[in-house]
């Protein structure tokens, strides 16, 4: 029997996003800097202590999703594996949804690995189809093999295989109906990113914020959209084409939150739990399960910090206070 964990505003906990890793193989200028100091080896949770915490969640609480994400998870070696165990985890409903956010390089290498092992959607980050662009915003010049990694996706059977595209005034924001016609003419669902502030830099900008109205109306100018409702606890609004070829989406965090309907826990690549993308403490369950605390004693460390979750991110008030720790060190 499983029971729902609810937060202090009756939010019930759907999904675990899990960062396997802080490494990456590119350094886009919106998440990280040139220079990362990665953690050490040792700091980091075994792939027994991610499958320990993802299978209490899912037979305790009926978590229904898991999400890889890291840094770049397809950096963590045999991550294969430990998709094959998260897929073999489930609830009354059924195996768990087992999904991951990747930057796409290396897909066409390991993509089909990890389909064979249970993987079935995935989110690659396209922030741009111009190669020197491409080479700025991400300090790699890989366009060429991430175009190669997203066809490679759609051809392994993803699906849906989504493109994550973060948006910057004055950066990449001349290129967002360019960007959903990709979308179009290959099949795959493009979603539009508003700019969070957790850049390693600190140099976000809400200026360079380009908003889910603008974006709408930008492409909607060109591409005539409608509403598709019900959006339920995922981070995306989303929109038909009029003319029948797919739809996109906008993640709308600064302006629009969402938190008033997520369903989302974190858990980092050194096993800090954390109720918020943007929560300023995290509950230390590396720590713990290392000194030998049962199931019991970790399901209610969970239980306590589920139960001071907040109603949702600051970022639009004078109090808002930003995570110690950036993006690629959260998971996203
Ligand atoms: P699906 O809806 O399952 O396809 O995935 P997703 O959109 O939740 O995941 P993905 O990793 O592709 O994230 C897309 C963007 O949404 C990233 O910029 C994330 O940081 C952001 N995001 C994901 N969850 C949250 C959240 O709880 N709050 C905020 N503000 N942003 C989030
Ligand atoms: N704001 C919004 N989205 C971001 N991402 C990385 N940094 C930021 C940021 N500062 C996106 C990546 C990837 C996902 C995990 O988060 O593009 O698609
Ligand atoms: Fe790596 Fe993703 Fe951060 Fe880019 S956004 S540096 S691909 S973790």
């Amino acid at each position: 029997m499983t029971r729902d964990l609810v937060d202090p505003f009756g939010r019930v906990i759907r999904d675990l996003r899990i960062s396997v890793t802080d490494r990456c193989n590119f350094r886009c200028t919106y998440c990280m800097d040139e220079e990362m100091t990665w953690l050490p080896r040792s700091e980091v949770l075994t792939f027994e202590e991610i499958e320990r915490l993802a299978r209490l969640l899912v037979d305790r609480y009926g978590l229904e999703s898991v999400r890889l994400t890291g840094g770049e998870p397809t950096v963590r070696a045999n991550l294969d594996r430990l998709v094959g165990s998260l897929a073999a985890l489930s609830t009354e409903a059924g195996p768990i949804d087992v999904a991951m956010t990747t930057n796409g390089a290396t897909l066409r290498l390991v993509g089909q690995r990890l389909f064979d092992a249970g993987l079935r959607r995935v989110n690659i980050s396209l922030d741009t189809l111009d190669r020197d662009r491409f080479e700025a915003m991400t300090r790699r010049d890989e366009l060429t093999r991430v175009l190669d990694g997203i066809a490679a996706a759609v051809e392994i059977g993803f699906d849906p295989v989504k493109i994550n595209t973060v948006v910057q005034r004055g950066v990449n924001d001349d290129e967002l109906v360019d960007l959903a016609a990709f979308g179009r003419d290959h099949g795959v669902e493009v979603r539009f990113i508003e700019w969070m502030p957790l850049d390693a830099s600190g140099g976000w900008d809400s200026a360079a914020v380009v908003g889910q109205d603008e974006i709408v109306a930008r492409i909607d100018e060109v591409f005539p959209l409608e509403p598709v409702p019900a959006r339920g606890a995922a981070p995306a609004d989303r929109w038909r084409y009029r003319d029948g070829r797919g739809s996109v989406g906008v993640i709308p965090s600064v302006t629009k939150p969402f938190c008033g309907d997520c369903d989302r826990v974190r858990l980092t690549a050194d096993g800090q739990f954390r109720t918020c993308l943007f929560s300023t403490d995290e509950s230390d369950l590396r720590a713990a399960m290392r000194r030998g605390e049962t199931d019991d004693e970790l399901a209610a460390r969970i239980e306590r910090a589920v139960g001071a979750k907040w109603a949702g991110h600051r970022i639009n008030q004078v109090d808002f206070v930003r995570p110690r720790r950036s993006m690629s060190q959260i998971g996203g």
